[in-house]
């Protein structure tokens, strides 16, 4: 993949020392070619709402049709995650961040890294593949902040529409956490009954006025994630966008009752 090394503002809006690579705008071009070679050409599928078929699709795919598949997502995750975290988490101290469908650790990579070492970060993933690579990159130091600091990442394999749990197999506390993060999963792979399965355990673990910040998709759109995010007392705040006229903006829902 083409990197540029660009400077990057950490949340808090503070400059940091250090410099993050980042995909440049050119690469873009590229990924989406790898992603047409693998899907259109070679007719890889992984696009679908049912639980079964996009757990087979993700499960063994190995590291190369990943890269290609989510080339394009990773690119996008660069520009919108830190512009999320900026629009919401006003702090650097200590907070329970949940990274839903977490992938190898691809986005939690980049949470950690506009983070603070004070984050505890948990990715969540039905992959038992992916996760296992997600726990390799997290043994080799693989998640870091801006400034060097290694915040607690941990990786568990489960099903978002679940109740969730901890690494150690332990249910997820009501009113614990600080921040929720999907990126690639909420608009691709869940239908609207997964989704409200998914509002109900957001609504129970996420803390009052804390931070539920979810992608949009080609499949659940605004229209759909809104209204059922406000029936389970959130209520959306920002729309974020990787650049202008990002058809899938992050949807910033702030718990407010
Ligand atoms: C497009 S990838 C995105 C990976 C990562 N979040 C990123 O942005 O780079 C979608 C991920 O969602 C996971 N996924 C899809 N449906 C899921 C579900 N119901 N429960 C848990 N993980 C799921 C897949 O295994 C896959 O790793």
């Amino acid at each position: 993949m083409a990197l540029k090394q660009a400077p990057f503002r950490s949340i808090g809006g503070k400059h940091t020392a250090h410099h993050v690579q980042i995909p440049s705008l050119a690469s873009l071009f590229s990924l989406k070619w790898k992603q047409f070679k693998v899907e259109t050409i070679g007719g890889y599928h992984f696009r679908g709402q049912e639980k079964e078929f996009v757990h087979h699709a993700y499960n063994g795919m190995d590291d190369n049709v990943f890269s290609a598949i989510n080339g394009a997502q990773e690119w996008i995750n660069w520009r919108q995650i830190p512009r999320s975290l900026r629009k919401s988490m006003h702090h650097h101290g200590p907070a329970l961040i949940v990274d839903l469908g977490c992938g190898p650790g691809s986005s939690t990579r980049i949470l950690s890294w506009y983070g603070s070492p004070a984050w505890h970060i948990i990715g969540i993933d039905f992959s038992e593949d992916l996760i296992r690579r997600a726990k390799h990159l997290s043994e080799i130091g693989g998640f870091r902040t801006a400034s060097g600091g290694r915040p607690k990442v941990e990786f568990v394999v489960g099903s978002v529409v679940e109740p969730l749990h901890d690494a150690s197999g332990v249910r997820i506390k009501d009113n614990s956490v600080d921040y929720v993060n999907s990126s690639g999963i909420v608009g691709h792979h869940l239908d609207k009954d997964n989704f409200v399965r998914l509002a109900t355990e957001l609504q129970r673990i996420i803390k009052p006025q804390c931070w539920a910040v979810l992608d949009s998709g080609p499949h659940l759109k605004r229209d759909v994630i809104q209204p059922i995010m406000e029936q389970h007392g959130f209520s959306l705040r920002a729309k974020v966008r990787g650049v202008p006229l990002d058809p899938r903006p992050q949807l910033i829902f702030q718990k407010t009752s």
